[in-house]
């Protein structure tokens, strides 16, 4: 069912756990920023990180398990137009295109390390993809490019403002858009949570796990951001599981 919340004026103040959150969510925040977008960080740190995020999500299948979500939403479009934002290792649209035979993916980063490494790939070769650097606050692309957008384990790197932007971007260039993100944890789960990573905080990836993890954003955070952006947002979520967001422009 499509729900919007109602309009709030301070979208930039949002809590992460939304305009409701707890005093105990609003102090499970943090302005840290992941290694990912510090610009001070070495390129091999972060590509070390996408390594890591690329071989975890084999591992656990995140990466069939977001392709299967993406498939089902163009299942009923004919060679379907689909547009990747924040691809990081691109094992999401390799599979889409594993997957889809007719499918044409357009695979981007605002990274553009990370979208040379992708189109060194097998990817690059592929006469179905595209490589571009695209921010998704801003995409350069005209209305109605796209069937669908996907934006995976991303959406939780940018604060409220320019998480409203993508939204509103997502949904002009395609017809829909598919974010896919860390849940945000009930506030005592959460807790053990990041008690339980802090050891190894020293590792990179665990650090911007535990960052990812504090600037989540809840479903009720979802819905205030969709309202700001003016769009028609479902949110279905799970605290053991992903968040997923679907995005409509308002008919
Ligand atoms: C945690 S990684 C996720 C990579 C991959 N999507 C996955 O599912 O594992 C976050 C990615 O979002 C990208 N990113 C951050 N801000 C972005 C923006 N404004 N526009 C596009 N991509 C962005 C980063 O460069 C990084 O590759």
């Amino acid at each position: 069912m499509a729900y919007m919340a109602s309009e709030i004026t301070d979208i930039a103040d949002m809590p992460r756990g939304g305009p409701d959150a707890s005093c105990l969510d609003r102090l499970l925040e943090t302005n840290r920023r992941e290694y990912l977008d510090r610009d001070d960080v070495d390129d091999e740190v972060k590509r070390g990180i996408v390594t890591a995020l690329d071989v975890i999500g084999n591992l656990f299948r995140e990466h069939d398990r977001n392709a299967e979500l993406v498939l089902r939403e163009v299942a009923d479009v004919i060679d379907p137009t689909i547009l990747e934002l924040g691809a990081g290792h691109g094992a999401l649209s390799r599979r889409v295109l594993e997957q889809h035979p007719t499918a044409h993916v357009t695979v981007s980063d605002v990274n553009a390390e990370s979208v040379a490494a992708i189109a060194a790939s097998d990817i690059g070769e592929h006469p179905r993809a595209t490589l571009r650097t695209i921010d998704a606050t801003a995409i350069d692309a005209d209305d109605g490019s796209f069937d669908l957008a996907v934006f995976a384990l991303s959406f939780h790197h940018l604060p409220p403002t320019q998480a409203a932007l993508v939204l509103a971007e997502g949904t002009r260039v395609a017809n829909e858009l598919l974010v896919i993100d860390l849940p945000r944890m009930p506030s005592v789960l959460h807790i053990a949570k990041l008690a339980a990573m802090a050891p190894l905080v020293w590792w990179p990836f665990v650090h911007d796990g535990l960052v990812s993890s504090l600037r989540s954003y809840s479903p009720s955070a979802l819905r205030a951001l969709g309202a700001h952006a003016g769009v028609e947002v479902q949110v279905s979520t799970n605290p053991f599981d992903r968040q997923v967001l679907r995005a409509r422009r308002r008919r």
